[in-house]
């Protein structure tokens, strides 16, 4: 069938809006109409040219919602009609690490997924009889997608596509790394770096987990007022403090933080969020993607005296089992994601999303097909 997708055809170029080929679900696989999909700074990353592992041509986006259109041969936990959320992540439920319960890192697909391509080593896209790549199994930039059964989260049929398809990513990444990763607890005090969609959703979950001090750090003065609306109680901007940021933040949560989160990518506040924690116990997970070939460091006298660096990938969360209860807690009024979107647009507009993202004028754009 021809469906209407944003191409990348090379790095650093725009995003053209072509009609393109797409093959069939195969066994295993589910046919998608993608009704809205956000806009991720892990595609512009891709589109930058900077990953390492990135192929083109291909179709981007990774943070979708939409309705399962065909189901190909042994799909047996999905029909047509059905409200489903694509997963980066999958849960196959049956490889070691789903096995292990200690992670949500399925690696059942992974090999062909980081090749972009669908599990038998092929690609359901092309254009003009040339194959297009798929981007992190899900390839959610098209109105049609193809994408592995255990690759989909079904979801209740009265959320709003084009609201919870955010759930896809980013605030799922920043709710899962305090209840998951961290595992907040009641009264503890929490440090969040960088009040993007992931650091503002790391609030929403440390206010769900019933958190004390809530403190978000960002050079943004601008992000001030929406981090209080969604249950930041103190804000810090590293530029408007006396003296180093460290210090200031050990003395204003009494000796340190019990959890820190680092939502920016930059591995010298990776550093600080691990150096603000609490000697003894406290606990600093990153949740921010570095650049290719960088690296964390610190004085292991840090380690030695009790302080933990842990690491999150879409918040520890196993996205089949958990999305349906995240999508009611937002039906139900817990979290929040209307206020994260900045934008809708229609993808004849989603270069757009792209240059909002880079003036960091924006927090989600959705586009809407
Ligand atoms: N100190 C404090 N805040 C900073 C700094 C800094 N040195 N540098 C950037 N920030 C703030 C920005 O002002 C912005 O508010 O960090 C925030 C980052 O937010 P976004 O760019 O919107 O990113 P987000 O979508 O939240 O993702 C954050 O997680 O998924 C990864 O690749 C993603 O690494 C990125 C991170
Ligand atoms: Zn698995």
């Amino acid at each position: 069938m021809k469906v209407k997708a944003a191409v990348a055809h090379s790095a650093k170029q725009p995003l053209s809006i072509e009609m393109v080929d797409l093959e069939g679900p195969k066994e295993g696989e589910v046919l998608v109409e993608i009704k809205a999909t956000g806009v991720c700074h892990t595609d512009a990353y891709t589109l930058s040219g900077a990953d390492p592992e990135g192929l083109f041509p291909t179709i981007l986006g990774h943070e979708g919602a939409g309705i399962v259109v065909e189901v190909g041969s042994g799909v047996k936990s999905l029909q047509k009609g059905d409200r489903v959320i694509p997963l980066y992540v999958p849960e196959c439920r049956h490889c070691k690490f789903c096995l292990s319960g200690k992670t949500n890192l399925c690696q059942a697909i992974r090999e062909t997924q980081g090749k972009g391509v669908m599990p038998d080593g092929t690609s359901r896209f092309s254009l003009d009889g040339k194959m297009l790549h798929h981007y992190m199994g899900t390839s959610t930039f098209a109105n049609y997608t193809v994408v592995p059964e255990i690759a989909l989260a079904k979801i209740r049929e009265d959320a709003p596509l084009e609201k919870v398809c955010l759930l896809g990513c980013g605030i799922t990444t920043g709710i899962g790394a305090v209840i998951n990763t961290a595992k907040v607890q009641v009264g503890d005090n929490v440090v969040v770096f960088g009040l993007g969609g992931v650091g503002l959703s790391v609030i929403q979950g440390a206010k769900l987990a019933g958190a004390n001090m809530i403190i978000g750090v960002d050079i943004n003065p601008n992000k001030k007022a929406l981090g209080k609306k969604l249950g930041m109680t103190n804000f810090v901007n590293p530029k408007e403090i006396e003296g180093d940021l460290v210090p200031y933040l050990v003395n204003l949560t009494n000796g340190g933080a019990d959890f820190s989160f680092e939502c920016i990518g930059n591995v010298n506040i990776m550093r600080q969020a691990l150096e603000c924690c609490h000697k003894g116990w406290g606990t600093c997970v990153i949740v921010g993607v570095a650049g290719a070939g960088e690296e964390i460091s610190t004085r292991p006298f840090q380690l030695v005296t009790g302080r933990t660096w842990k690491g999150t990938a879409f918040g520890g969360t196993k996205g089949r089992r958990d999305l349906p209860k995240i999508v009611d807690w937002y039906m139900e009024g817990k979290i929040n994601i209307d206020d994260l979107i900045t934008e809708f647009m229609p993808i004849e507009d989603i270069n757009k999303a792209f240059e909002l993202m880079h003036e960091g004028k924006s927090i989600r754009s959705v586009v809407i097909f």
